[in-house]
């Protein structure tokens, strides 16, 4: 098997799961394309001579062959001690120098204090299990990226597993996946707070069944300080679909006290801009899924609201639901910020009120 030119010594499993012997998922090649070109890119903005990068739950290896490029220094675990023999067989295949370990990667980072400048993190399930010891590891010069499968219960289909995982009550609606990646954030936050370690989301996304969060940590106790601000509650109006990412015990557009609260979560931004279009201009320009999404994140992380999914959004007022494309045009020619975003095809992020949205809908619709 091969991604990229790089090649793997994994289980051909049909569906690959926990169970195969040596885990290699071909679908998850968007998030590794993603994965790469950020370290990339991170590596560009920061100075150091030793650029030390852990693929701490490596299985085939994939992901630290393709950080390879860039790494000075590169080390792949696993406690699998299968996998570690396949990911060996791939760094000889590959022609690539790397340091290869067979232990838990909670001992293996927690063994590796403030010692790396880019940790991945892509474990079966929750990632909770690895905050602590990723906190450890990263120094002031990092970046971490963690790939979460655990998305029923932060997206509201398991709310109780939610609250004892996460601490935050989700919410089971058409922002679900939102307001999932931004309990997720949160987590991550404050894991890393705790080490008086500051993350900053770079960009973080959801796709299928899984949610990626990468981002830059630094040793700063005052921008600690100053991100808690952006640990909150998302507030939506059963009522009127309303929301806002504050808590409120009311509706602001119709009054109404059947409101729902999630959180806490993340109501900072989901990614940064110019770290975004950094990627955008280093990416191969045939990665075309890739190359879509961060240009759909390039747009939305420049808008905070949470985004409106226009079908139930025209259901709520009465009328057919208008094209996507000519609710964003239509709302852009009165001068609001607006853009696509990556969680729904038929959703728009936009900074124009909430009356507006309403208005706009109400006079692109077909009906
Ligand atoms: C989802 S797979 C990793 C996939 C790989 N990063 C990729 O992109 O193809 C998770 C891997 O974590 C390993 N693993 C599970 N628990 C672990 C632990 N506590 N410490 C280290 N590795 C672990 C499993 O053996 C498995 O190979
Ligand atoms: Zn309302």
């Amino acid at each position: 098997m091969e991604e990229r030119g790089w090649e793997v010594f994994a289980s051909e499993d049909d569906e690959p799961d926990k169970d195969s012997e040596v885990f290699f998922n071909p679908e998850m090649r968007l998030n590794r394309d993603v994965s790469e070109v950020a370290g990339r890119v991170f590596r560009q903005k920061i100075d150091v001579e030793d650029f030390r990068v852990c693929d701490a739950l490596s299985a085939s290896g994939i992901r630290g062959f393709r950080y390879s490029d860039y790494a000075d220094t590169l080390h792949l675990n696993d406690i699998n001690p299968e996998a570690v023999r396949r990911l060996n067989k791939g760094l000889r295949s590959n022609d690539i120098e790397a340091e290869t370990f067979n232990q838990d990667a909670n001992t293996h980072l927690s063994k590796h204090r403030n010692f790396y400048n880019f940790i991945d993190v892509d474990p079966f399930g929750s990632i909770t299990r690895f905050l602590d010891s990723t906190a450890r590891a990263a120094n002031h010069q990092s970046f971490v990226g963690l790939t979460a499968t655990d998305n029923g219960p932060v997206s509201g289909s398991y709310p109780k597993v939610c609250r004892r995982r996460y601490g935050s009550k989700p919410l089971r609606n058409s922002l679900m996946h939102e307001t999932g990646l931004r309990i997720y954030i949160k987590e991550v936050f404050q894991n890393f707070a705790r080490f008086d370690k500051c993350f900053d989301p770079k960009i973080c996304f959801q796709h299928r069944h899984y949610s990626r969060l990468m981002g830059r940590v630094t040793e700063s106790k005052s921008r600690c300080n100053k991100n808690l601000e952006n640990i909150g509650y998302m507030t939506f109006c059963y009522d009127c679909r309303w929301r806002r990412l504050e808590r409120k015990s009311q509706c602001e557009h119709c009054s109404s006290s059947n409101v729902a609260h999630a959180g806490p979560l993340w109501t900072g931004s989901i990614g940064d801009q110019r770290f975004i279009s950094d990627m955008i201009d280093e990416i191969p320009g045939d990665w075309n899924e890739a190359l879509k999404l961060l240009e759909k994140l390039n747009d939305e992380v420049q808008v905070k609201t949470p985004f409106y999914d226009i079908h139930k959004m025209a259901s709520e007022v009465d009328v057919q639901a208008p094209k996507t494309s000519d609710t964003v045009d239509r709302l852009e020619e009165k001068g609001y910020i607006v853009s696509e975003t990556h969680f729904e095809p038929t959703g728009v992020r936009t900074d124009a009120p909430f009356e507006e949205v309403r208005n706009v809908i109400k006079s692109e619709s077909t009906s």
